[in-house]
């Protein structure tokens, strides 16, 4: 598996500080709230699980698996809901825990569902961001790192549903897309 990686674009290390640093901020912003968070499967599922360890305070979790992608690698623009929360949102605080943004046809397409369910506030915190890239307006409350334009993987994030379980984040090597 390591052998697929060219280069290593943010650490373990990096990455731990960070979802520290972006807890303990959410903790502040959520006191007494009793938010509700939302992890974005299956992408978010190792950021979400972490940054929750330094959010010392009531919170509840949910996951909504939401799909524009397939196996590519560029969006289609159709979003469609894979599996919805089991909670209703309508007078909650909700946190949206993403991976990656990139076009933000998802995020847009989640956080209008939200508000149509009549959430009290949604807010989003996103581990990795392409400004680049985006087609809609939509901006991330709080972003861990923004990348360049490349396809990355790990912490999380897959080609072809492989590399979510390496524990950096980085780039692969252009013969692993190639060789299909
Ligand atoms: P949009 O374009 O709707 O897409 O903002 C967000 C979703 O696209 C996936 N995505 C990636 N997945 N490496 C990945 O493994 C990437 O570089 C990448 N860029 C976008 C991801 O599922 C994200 O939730
Ligand atoms: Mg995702």
């Amino acid at each position: 598996m390591l052998e697929d990686i060219k280069e290593v674009l943010i650490t373990e290390e990096q990455i731990a500080h960070k979802v520290k640093e972006l807890g303990s901020k959410l903790a502040e912003e959520y006191r007494d709230k009793n938010p509700l968070v939302i992890c974005v499967l299956k992408g978010a599922a190792p950021f979400m699980t972490d940054l929750v360890k330094h959010m010392n305070i009531h919170l509840e979790m949910d996951f909504m698996d939401v799909s524009s992608y397939g196996n590519r690698t560029e969006s289609s623009g159709e979003v469609k809901i894979i599996k919805d929360l089991n909670t209703t949102v309508q007078g909650r605080h909700v946190l949206i825990v993403e991976d990656i943004i990139d076009s933000g046809l998802t995020l847009k397409y989640l956080v209008d569902l939200l508000r149509h369910r009549k959430a009290e506030s949604v807010k989003i915190v996103t581990l990795l961001d392409k400004p680049h890239r985006r087609k809609v307006d939509l901006k991330p409350d709080l972003t861990g790192f923004e990348v360049p334009d490349e396809f990355v993987v790990g912490y999380g994030l897959d080609y072809a549903e492989r590399y979510r379980n390496l524990p950096f984040i980085g780039v692969l090597k252009p013969e692993v897309y190639t060789a299909e």
